[in-house]
């Protein structure tokens, strides 16, 4: 059965708030963008595996953990790439690998453009980053990639999704937990998420 979380964080939910809001301009929708990601990879890493260690203080002994499994981002081209920098935040020693995927914009499907995978998987989890959710296409196409690999634990982190996408995603992969800001009810005719937030990777390289 798929995970599907949702966070109710008041720190999420107030800078969605303003990730949404057409006034925002492209240089504070990519500091949103990295502060909402850092938040939600937090609560995607609660169930990374840990070992103990002992360190010293400057006082005595202490016992603490430590993570034990490699991470890796796997950023969805455009718009995940600012993810990673909030990730980071939370993982500076995660790999990044990339994937690029571009939707067509007549038939919605996803078009892969790029991906430079090593030959196995060098990392325990992957962590792949995306911020919109809409048909589930590319998030869909983007762990068939990941799963071809060989990659075994998987995760999807987004920003906002839409029920259509999320059911489909889900049913295509239910062994793959997500993480959100936000789902919305709908997509419109052109395959966008309403009330979403527009085009994120427009918003974010001021290419719109
Ligand atoms: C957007 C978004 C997702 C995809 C979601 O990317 O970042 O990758 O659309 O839509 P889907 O769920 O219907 O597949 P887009 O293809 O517009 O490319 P971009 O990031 O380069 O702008
Ligand atoms: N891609 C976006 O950037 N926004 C949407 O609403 C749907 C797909």
């Amino acid at each position: 059965m798929a995970q599907v979380f949702v966070s109710a964080h008041p720190l999420v939910q107030h800078k969605l708030a303003l990730l949404r809001d057409e006034r925002t301009d492209p240089k504070k929708f990519r500091e949103l963008v990295r502060e909402i990601s850092t938040l939600l990879v937090y609560e995607a890493t609660a169930d990374l595996q840990t070992e103990s260690v002992l360190v010293q203080t400057p006082l005595g002994r202490a016992t603490g953990r430590r993570l034990l499994e490699k991470v890796g981002l796997i950023p969805i081209l455009r718009a995940g790439l600012v993810m990673v920098e909030g990730a980071w935040q939370m993982l500076p020693g995660a790999e990044v690998w990339h994937i690029g995927l571009s939707r067509d914009e007549r038939t919605l499907q996803p078009v892969e453009y790029y991906s430079r995978l090593p030959v196995s998987p060098t990392v325990d989890v992957c962590l792949v980053l995306d911020p919109m959710l809409a048909t589930g296409g590319s998030a869909v196409a983007a762990v068939d990639i990941l799963k071809r690999w060989g990659a075994r634990r998987i995760k999807f982190v987004g920003i906002i999704a839409a029920w259509p996408g999320v059911n489909r995603f889900t049913q295509a992969h239910p062994d793959v937990p997500v993480y959100l800001a936000a789902i919305d009810d709908q997509l419109n005719e052109a395959g966008y998420i309403v009330p979403g937030l527009g085009d994120a990777g427009d918003r974010m390289f001021g290419t719109g």
